[in-house]
């Protein structure tokens, strides 16, 4: 077997620093979790086996992570790094060839660059390479010391440093390639001497013959969270990849500093982005558009040239050359055709509107289908639920409501329908007006009690 390579990705750890009662590597990040992230650093690697070490949340980490060709393993009690690797020695038996081990809290790590970490490593013939960086700030990491023709010697973690030790700032990125082999050899002879009592994977080190370092280019990408002042910064140093490759790409953002975007959303140039602006999940938006300031879209598709303003939309779709907003709501299943208007306080759910149709002010449509060129008046309500269940409402081509109307579904209007302002409209309408409100009634002499003479 040799020449293949396997992964163990660690994440049985405690998360202490995190303060959390959810496992450290499930805690969310830019649109995934960081052990996602972590795996999918993977992702450009023929893996012959995937192992995820699992211990604190073993089985939410299991519940939210599991997919094909990734096995569980569980280290029951927290003793180390190299303890959880050692629980998965029964499981590569006879295994001969490369090991990458990574941490399981390192989410910034790009595919290429574990690629290249296996590559050298197999250049050098080393027994292991490991992942280094030297950081201007290189507290809280081990560090690397370097021997002759740059052999790594050993890591000694932070806490175990001296002082003068704690001045190199060649830092463990904590992701190794190992020649499994060699590395079964001498894990059981790892020691819990040190300042946690517990068993360090770096420890490994020294004790095989041949170990190299490969220095990243992007110290970022080795980046480790066991905190959530890390989380954030973390999540700031992803956003700003996002942007800065939807930027040259021909995004204009207006500030960065004041927008967050998943990688997993797709943008056309020549859209403009402005702040206060959040796009997340599958959210596509078609060329010269502009989007925000103030707003969120989510899984949501937007042909070009559309203007969205002050808006919230989850899971819906939006045409070419609409403007949504200010302060619109297009929840899941909200479909706007081409040219229409959504405007001041307007909430759209699970509807289907036709191109050309303007809802302007203060309107609610739900469980419905909206033809072309219709008009809803300011105020009008679609009465989709009677307390108990939602009711569809059918709505044709060129409908115009009056204000404050009340269309209670179930209820079908035909084309060109009118309704009269402040009509509550319960029954069909196949053509014409409608006019479903009672008549006004003046009385020119009438008085308050109060003002009332005795004679009338
Ligand atoms: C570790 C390295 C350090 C390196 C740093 C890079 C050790 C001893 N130290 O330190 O040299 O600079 O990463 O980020 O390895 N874990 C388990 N089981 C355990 C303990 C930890 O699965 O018993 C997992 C954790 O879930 C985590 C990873 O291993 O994903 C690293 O553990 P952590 O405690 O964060 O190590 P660091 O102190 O950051
Ligand atoms: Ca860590």
């Amino acid at each position: 077997m040799s020449g293949q390579l396997a992964a163990i990705v660690l994440a049985a750890g405690k998360g202490t620093r995190m303060r959390s009662t959810l496992p450290k590597v499930l805690h969310p990040l830019a649109g995934s979790t960081i052990l996602e992230r972590v795996l999918a650093a993977l992702g450009e690697l023929a893996l012959a086996e995937c192992f995820i070490v699992v211990g604190q949340g073993a089985d939410l980490v299991r519940g939210r992570i599991a997919r094909p060709g990734v096995q569980f393993v569980e280290q029951t009690e927290q003793r180390g790094t190299g303890h959880a690797v050692q629980q998965v020695i029964p499981h590569l038996e006879g295994f001969e060839g490369e090991v990458l081990v990574l941490n399981g809290d390192a989410p910034l790590l790009r595919p290429s660059t574990v690629a290249y970490l296996v590559e050298k490593h197999r250049s050098f013939g080393a027994d292991a390479t490991i992942l280094a960086a030297r950081l201007a700030a290189p507290g809280g990491y081990g560090r690397v010391f370097l021997g002759a023709e740059g052999r790594v010697r050993q890591v000694i973690e932070d806490r175990d440093c001296t002082a003068e030790q704690r001045r190199n700032d060649l830092i463990n990125g904590g992701v190794y390639c190992f020649r499994w082999p060699a590395l079964t050899t001498v894990l059981p002879a790892l020691s819990a001497e040190n300042d946690q009592g517990e068993l360090y994977l770096p420890d490994a080190l020294p004790m095989l013959t041949h170990v190299r370092a490969v220095a990243v280019e992007d110290p970022q990408e080795i980046f480790g969270i066991n905190d959530r002042v890390q989380l954030a910064q973390a999540s700031r140093i992803l956003n700003e990849r996002t942007l800065v490759r939807l930027m040259l790409s021909g995004v204009t953002i207006v500030d960065p500093l004041r927008v967050t975007i998943d990688e997993t959303v797709e943008i056309e140039p020549d859209v403009v982005i402005e702040p206060e602006t959040h796009l997340r999940g599958a959210t596509r938006i078609a060329g010269g558009c502009r989007i925000g300031p103030g707003t969120l879209l989510e899984d949501t598709v937007v042909g070009t040239g559309t203007e969205i303003l002050y808006s919230v939309l989850h899971r819906s779709r939006v045409g070419a050359h609409s403007t949504v907003g200010p302060y619109s709501h297009l929840r899941p299943g909200a479909d706007v055709g081409s040219h229409c208007r959504v405007g001041n306080y307007v909430e759209i759910k699970n509807a289907t509107i036709g191109d050309h149709t303007n809802a302007a002010h203060l309107s609610y449509v739900g469980d419905a289908r909206v033809g072309e060129q219709v008009n809803f008046g300011a105020g009008t309500i679609v009465v989709n639920y009677d307390g108990k269940h939602k009711h569809h409402t059918e709505i044709g081509d060129g409908v115009r409501t009056g204000a404050n109307s009340c269309l209670v579904a179930p209820l079908k209007l035909g084309d060109g329908v009118t309704v009269a302002a402040g009509s509550t409209v319960t029954e069909d309408v196949p053509s014409g007006l409608v006019i479903a409100r009672s008549r006004q009634v003046v009385k020119p002499d009438w008085k308050a009690p109060y003002e009332r003479t005795e004679d009338g």
